[in-house]
């Protein structure tokens, strides 16, 4: 030990000893209080896993002391303050048992702040643990039963494995309220808990008015929060005991999450980050003016892509139509027309019919009973003159209003459909459809900027719940109205039972805690890696980035959408995984990888094994692939990022299709959809596509085309340079066809002589599928049967449009303006995506 070192050990030593004589600390590793033992201000206990601690803090700028629990991670996280309402002005609190075995705290004065406050007198020995979960709990040393719960009191802080509470006979309800303001712990005028009546909702209240609704309970997630729409958000749970009491928990294995009630009344879910050692917003209640209770007023509908936000529903008008256009909604709107049955009180012959709005929030007030059949709540209101609207869920039931329609709002995708009851002659012809939307325009000059304007939005969203998905429900919004019914109908299928989860340690034990060995690659949005499960079964596991929050909506787009798919050229789903901060999809293994390594990696020893038989049971299995996509499934399927490293490979060279995480589902008679959010890989994304933001089944043949070229070739179209001609891999294909040069074409790995005319052939099919116009390309279909010479004449191809390739100067040095046009050509080929200025 050196001098200095020394030196340094000597004042720690003598630091400890102070801090011994200075603040007699228990910090005893004990996480209970025992009668014997006086707690003082500067004392804490933790809990037995060293989560949670018990002991005195001061908010941010003031003295005032209060006792509290509090993280061990982040003392200043408080989730729990006895004294919410008494604070102590100086250290002088202490806590100790009264006779009668309730823990008490009391001032320098001898003034109790706060007891538990147990009536039950007789004198007993207590004592009061800190657990894990957060929860302190004063026990009875005698029979060890809990007499008394924090959990019980909750304040701000609704923590895993706590319950709110609401008794329907009692009405006696366990709730949160929220802190005064950041240094005031006071109860302020933000309360929030569950309300069993009529509907089973929890609410917020700003001063007794209703702030914030978070729509029916249907049994498995709270119907007007969309968020919970999605697979791996929906985190409560709901359930009654005999007495008539339900308890909502928020069901969370992972401890270091919470549920605060800020102090502005919003409800703010956060999650420990321990690498940046700060708490992630993970979502929140009240997102925007549409949350806010009741904004648009009786018979207003709220839809936050609307400018103005609210509107009135068609059939009615605004009560007083200057103050609405000034802004102020609360009056909201009337009917315009009677209804039919309240002029002729008839309901037999009435003329009154239903107006069809999907997706919403439905209204408070509703009246429920069950009932497996629509029709049903269609009749039973028709029948009932007062009945002004239904709606019907598949685990609730019927719902039908009879009062006005309050903190009614609109979502994309998702959300249950309200029937609105209106006098005939409002029903006439009129499409209900959405309005196009176009979010805003952002030019971008280079592919890094827009890279970092995403992830600017994706972080944006841990403040705001409006985000990445914002951006993915826009594309609904854009699309007609059917493929966002389809998109709902398969979220809502798709539960647990279907798609299995499996925990975080099965996992990282099947990958050996994502051993580096154990990596098989590297996605747009993670990385990969194989795992073996217990029985000896191969894996893989994409893990999802954690750090730049990029991915969510690929990987519940892949959720959505594979867990509904199976074709032997399609990957197969086995489950995922959701847990801590991991997002993670298993995957069957594909012991021959993907095609991008066996295809262009020239020191790979099955470049010689791919002879030109297996290629081209390749491509056409490839094309079966696609064709089950586009036609075959239920749905209709767009890839948007077909590529080499999204084919992987079997034990037997057939190919699988993967990666959906771009996939975009259409409705039956769409065909083409546009989009401002460009999302795929340059050299595979067609020219309408790139540049328009225009997708169809035909910009999936262009990148098969591609795909076609490069398994002939055996070369990278985005890494093809031909130095003398400035030709793309495209062009070189065009230029040798052409010249009915085209054997000159193929990887001269290929034994090709005795296929020379299939070969030609399928360059002349990739070609074909190349072209410029998407009009002019074959579907899959008509691909497959040229392929198989089902249909034997082909068409003779245009010329392809990025013939030349994109960074070639004829100068020579390298870039050029015609590259900046759609942006910067990626060397290699990590998905991206592109906000088109339009
Ligand atoms: C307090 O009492 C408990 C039993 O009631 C005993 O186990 C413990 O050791 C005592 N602690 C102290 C500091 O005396
Ligand atoms: C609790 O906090 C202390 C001090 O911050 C730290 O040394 C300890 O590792 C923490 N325990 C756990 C389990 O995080
Ligand atoms: C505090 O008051 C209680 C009764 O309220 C009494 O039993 C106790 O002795 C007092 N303690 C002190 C330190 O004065
Ligand atoms: C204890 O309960 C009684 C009645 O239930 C109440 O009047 C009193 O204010 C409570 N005391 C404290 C310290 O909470
Ligand atoms: C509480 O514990 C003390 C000492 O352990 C004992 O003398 C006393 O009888 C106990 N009181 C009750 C009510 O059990
Ligand atoms: C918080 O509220 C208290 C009491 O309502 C008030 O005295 C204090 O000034 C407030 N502090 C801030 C920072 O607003
Ligand atoms: C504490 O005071 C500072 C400076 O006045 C202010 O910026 C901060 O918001 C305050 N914190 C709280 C919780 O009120
Ligand atoms: C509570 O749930 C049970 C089924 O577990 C049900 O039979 C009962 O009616 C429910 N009680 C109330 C008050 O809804
Ligand atoms: C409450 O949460 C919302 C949403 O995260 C935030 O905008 C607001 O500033 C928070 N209020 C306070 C007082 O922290
Ligand atoms: C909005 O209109 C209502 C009803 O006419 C009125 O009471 C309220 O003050 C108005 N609010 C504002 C902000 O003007
Ligand atoms: C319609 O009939 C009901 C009873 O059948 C009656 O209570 C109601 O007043 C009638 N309404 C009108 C407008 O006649
Ligand atoms: C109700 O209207 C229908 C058709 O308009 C008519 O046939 C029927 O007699 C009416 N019933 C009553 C009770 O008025």
């Amino acid at each position: 030990m050196n001098k200095k070192m020394f030196h340094l050990y000597l004042q720690s030593l003598l630091f400890v000893l102070i801090s011994l004589v200075h603040f007699p600390c228990f910090c005893l590793q004990t996480d209970t209080l025992t009668s014997n033992i006086t707690f003082r201000d500067s004392d804490t206990i933790i809990s037995g896993r060293h989560v949670f601690k018990l002991g005195f803090f001061s908010p941010e700028n003031t003295t005032n002391r209060y006792l509290g629990v509090f993280y061990n991670v982040s003392e200043e996280t408080i989730v729990w303050v006895a004294n919410r309402a008494r604070p102590l002005s100086d250290s002088s609190g202490t806590v100790t048992f009264s006779r009668n075995g309730n823990l008490v705290l009391t001032n320098g004065r001898n003034e109790t702040l706060w007891s538990t406050n147990v009536t039950d007198i007789s004198p007993r020995n207590t004592s009061a643990q800190i657990q894990d979960n957060g929860n302190l709990v004063l026990r009875d040393t005698s029979t060890g039963s809990i007499i008394w719960e924090s959990f019980a009191y909750p304040s701000d802080v609704f923590l895993p494995t706590m319950r709110a509470t609401d008794n329907i006979y009692t009405g006696h309800k366990v709730g949160h309220s929220a802190w005064t303001n950041g240094s005031d712990p006071e109860p302020g005028a933000f309360r929030s808990a569950l309300v069993v009546l009529n509907n089973l909702q929890v609410f917020i209240w700003n001063n007794g008015r209703p702030h914030w609704r978070s729509g029916p309970w249907n049994g498995r997630i709270l119907t007007g929060v969309p968020d919970m729409y999605y697979p791996y958000l929906a985190t409560f749970s709901l359930w009654n005991d005999s007495e008539g009491t339900f308890y909502l928990n928020l069901h969370e294995r992972r401890l270091l999450t919470k549920l605060t009630l800020n102090s502005t009344g919003n409800f703010v879910q956060t999650m420990w980050n321990d690498q940046q050692r700060n708490w992630d917003i993970t979502w929140s209640a009240i997102g925007n003016e549409c949350d806010i209770y009741g904004t648009c007023g009786p018979f207003g509908s709220c839809n936050v892509r609307d400018s103005p936000i609210c509107s009135c529903i068609r059939g009615f008008e605004p009560v007083n139509r200057e103050e609405w256009e000034s802004g102020n909604w609360t009056s909201g709107c009337t009917r315009r027309r009677q209804l039919q049955c309240s002029i002729s009180n008839n309901t037999s012959g009435n003329r009154d019919g239903f107006l069809r709005v999907p997706f919403t929030k439905v209204p408070d007030f509703a009246e429920q009973f069950p009932s497996r059949q629509p029709d049903v709540c269609r009749t039973r209101c028709l029948s009932n003159c007062s009945c002004l609207a239904y709606a019907h869920d598949s685990d609730i039931g019927c719902m039908s209003w009879s009062g006005p329609l309050i903190d009614f709002q609109r979502f994309d995708g998702v959300g249950i459909d309200l029937f609105i009851r209106l006098e005939s002659s409002e029903l006439d012809n009129h499409s209900d459809r959405p309005v196009v939307i176009i979010i805003p325009v952002v030019v971008g000059f280079a592919a890094i900027s827009f890279v970092m304007f995403i992830a600017w939005c994706w972080n944006k969203r841990k403040g705001n719940r409006f985000g990445d998905i914002k951006v993915f429900e826009a594309e609904h919004v854009i699309s007609l109205d059917s493929s966002a019914i389809v998109l709902k109908d398969e979220i809502e299928k798709i539960n647990v039972g279907e798609l299995p989860l499996f925990t975080f340690e099965t996992v990282s034990n099947a990958t050996d805690k994502f051993h580096k060995n154990n990596l098989l690659g590297r996605g747009g949005f993670g990385l990969v890696y194989k795992g073996y499960l217990a029985k000896g079964k191969e894996i893989a596991v994409k893990r999802l980035s954690t750090v730049s929050g990029q991915g969510n909506v690929e990987f519940m787009n892949e959720v959505v959408v594979i867990s509904k798919l199976q074709h032997r050229n399609l990957v197969r789903l086995l489950g995922c995984c959701v847990e801590r901060d991991e997002k993670m999809l298993i995957y069957e293994y594909m012991p021959n990888k993907s095609l991008d390594g066996c295809l262009f990696d020239p020191n790979h020893p099955s470049q010689k094994i791919l002879d030109w038989k297996k290629r081209f049971n390749i491509i056409e299995s490839i094309g079966r692939g696609l064709l089950y996509l586009h036609k075959d499934s239920r749905l209709k399927i767009i890839h948007r990022d077909l590529k080499p490293s999204n084919v992987l490979l079997d034990e037997d060279w057939n190919p699988k299709i993967s990666d959906f995480g771009m996939a975009r589902i259409f409705g039956g008679n769409e065909d083409f959809s546009n989009t401002s959010r460009v999302v795929g890989t340059y050299g595979y994304m067609a020219p309408e596509y790139a540049m328009e933001g225009r997708f169809s089944e035909k910009s999936d043949v262009y990148s098969f085309g591609v795909l076609m070229l490069e398994i002939i070739s055996g070369k990278k179209n985005t890494h093809f340079y031909n130095h003398e001609l400035c030709l793309s891999l495209l062009g070189w294909a065009w230029k040798l066809w052409n010249e009915e040069n085209g054997l000159h074409f193929v990887d001269q790995t290929i034994e090709s002589s005795n296929f020379q005319g299939e070969i030609v052939r399928c360059i002349h099919i990739a070609l074909l599928c190349v072209q410029e116009f998407p009009n002019d390309r074959p579907a899959v279909q008509t691909v497959l049967s040229m392929l198989s010479h089902e249909i034997i004449d082909l068409p003779k191809p245009e010329q392809p449009v990025f013939a030349e390739k994109w960074n070639c100067s004829h100068d020579g040095t390298g870039t050029t303006q015609r590259s900046s046009q759609i942006g910067h050509p990626y060397s290699n080929d990590l998905t991206i995506t592109v906000f088109d200025g339009r």
